[in-house]
């Protein structure tokens, strides 16, 4: 019978492996959790025009990478791309824009882009996100900022960079919209290209031909026409984190994929993950949720891609003690005999009560393969029980790294493994 394999694109994550994306991923939340964001979860699919109200139809996101498909009753589905649009639906929806302010939450899930697959880049990947919405001021930009910052950090990672921007006011982007406007006429565009520009001339900063990257060099600059007040807030936001002592540079032709953005924008990049460097992104986005039909709120957020902090993870080889020390066993039992067997699984029961993490050799192997299955768990001690062992009531219990062993006896070794397993 022919295998049935998974969706081109995707990214799975089964054991071991899946321990470290485990890792990766509460670390980013735990991040979030200490900075005050509760948890919103929400489905992974909406409305089609969500995304195309809110994430913009200039978009690749939206104009080539949605799953969009008709569902039985005859509306327009879409698997969600991304968090934010959804999160500010919700919010507006159970009235959270009308209780305490800022709204901070945090998420974590699978989206959808129907991307050309390659390493890093997936159609179906993971993001931690937070948005925090309901406050203008510069103190929650580097709050944000942070948080995502602090993750990387706990996580052990070195190597990656942050660049900043602001894109500004409404008031600022007008002024550079038309200065913009009047150079991109001078260029000789092709259909496509002119159409994206009609919509949001940024987009032209993002375009990865050589020719057109030669062509925007002596574009103008968004940064160049910041309104006091915008000018101010960025000043402000880059004040605070280097009083965080985060390390930034400011990269005034950064060109965020998604056209909700307003003022401070964001990346963190990791060099060694190739063409897909992106590790999160966020930023402000002041007008969306009055776009979205709710108040005229201001916020603030960003989505970490964690199939690429992990990659990042294992490039600088950050996570893998970290790892061994959260999944790793404590305690691998090897029951010789079907006589032992019972006694052994009754043991493995106590010790599991009462907080150890162990397990056994099942089924009915010889002593070589079951320390072969101890060695493969990784556990810290592993204990041989046979008819012998339980006839004494002693066994002895090896401590893998080392080799070195310990007679114990067996009817006090829940409690006695305790203390034995915290040194
Ligand atoms: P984004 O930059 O489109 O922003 O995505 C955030 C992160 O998701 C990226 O930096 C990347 O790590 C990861 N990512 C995106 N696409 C893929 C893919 N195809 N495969 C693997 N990883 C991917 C947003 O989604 C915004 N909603 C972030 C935000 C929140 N802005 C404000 N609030």
């Amino acid at each position: 019978m022919n295998k049935i394999q998974a969706p081109k694109g995707v990214h799975e994550f089964v054991p071991p492996e899946s321990g470290a994306f485990e890792f990766v991923r509460t670390t980013l939340i735990d991040s979030a959790k200490g900075a005050g964001y509760g948890l919103i979860e929400l489905p992974v699919f909406e409305d089609t025009e969500l995304f195309t109200r809110g994430v913009g139809e200039s978009t690749d996101v939206v104009s080539k990478e949605m799953y969009t498909f008709e569902d039985r009753g005859g509306r327009s589905i879409t698997l969600r791309p991304e968090g934010t649009a959804g999160v500010m639906r919700s919010v507006i929806e159970h009235n959270l824009d009308k209780g305490q302010l800022p709204c901070k939450v945090w998420y974590s899930g699978a989206f959808f882009r129907a991307e050309r697959p390659q390493a890093g880049r997936y159609r179906q990947f993971y993001q931690v996100g937070i948005e925090a919405i309901g406050l203008g001021d510069p103190e929650i930009d580097a709050e944000v900022i942070a948080v995502a910052d602090r993750a990387f950090k706990n996580l052990g990672l070195k190597r990656y960079r942050l660049e900043i921007t602001s894109l500004g006011d409404a008031q600022s982007r007008a002024a550079h919209r038309v200065d913009l406007l009047k150079f991109i006429s001078t260029l000789d565009l092709d259909e496509a290209t002119a159409a994206r520009a009609a919509i949001n001339p940024l987009r032209l900063f993002d375009d990865k031909r050589e020719e057109m990257r030669a062509a925007m060099a002596s574009a103008p600059l968004l940064l160049d026409y910041l309104s006091e007040e915008s000018r101010l807030h960025f000043t402000r936001v880059q004040e605070l984190l280097t009083l965080f002592g985060i390390d930034f540079t400011v990269n005034p032709r950064m060109v965020r994929g998604l056209d909700y953005y307003t003022g401070t924008t964001f990346e963190f990049i990791h060099p060694d993950l190739g063409a897909q460097s992106g590790i999160g992104g966020g930023g402000r986005y002041d007008g969306l949720m009055a776009e979205l039909g709710g108040a005229d709120l201001s916020g603030i957020g960003f989505g970490i891609g964690v199939d690429r902090v992990l990659l990042a993870c294992e490039a600088e080889g950050s996570i893998t003690e970290k790892i061994a020390e959260e999944f790793g066993l404590d305690l691998f039992l090897i029951a010789m005999g079907q006589e032992a067997k019972a006694s052994v699984s009754v043991l493995l029961n106590s010790l599991r009560n009462s907080g150890s993490r162990v397990d056994m050799a099942y089924g009915d192997r010889a002593l070589k393969g079951s320390m072969k299955a101890a060695d493969k768990s990784g556990a810290r001690f592993s204990m041989v029980i046979g008819a012998d062992e339980l006839a004494s009531g002693e066994a002895i219990l090896k401590e893998m790294t080392t080799g070195a062993t310990r007679s114990i006896r067996l009817d006090s070794f829940t409690e006695h493994f305790k203390e034995i397993r915290a040194k």
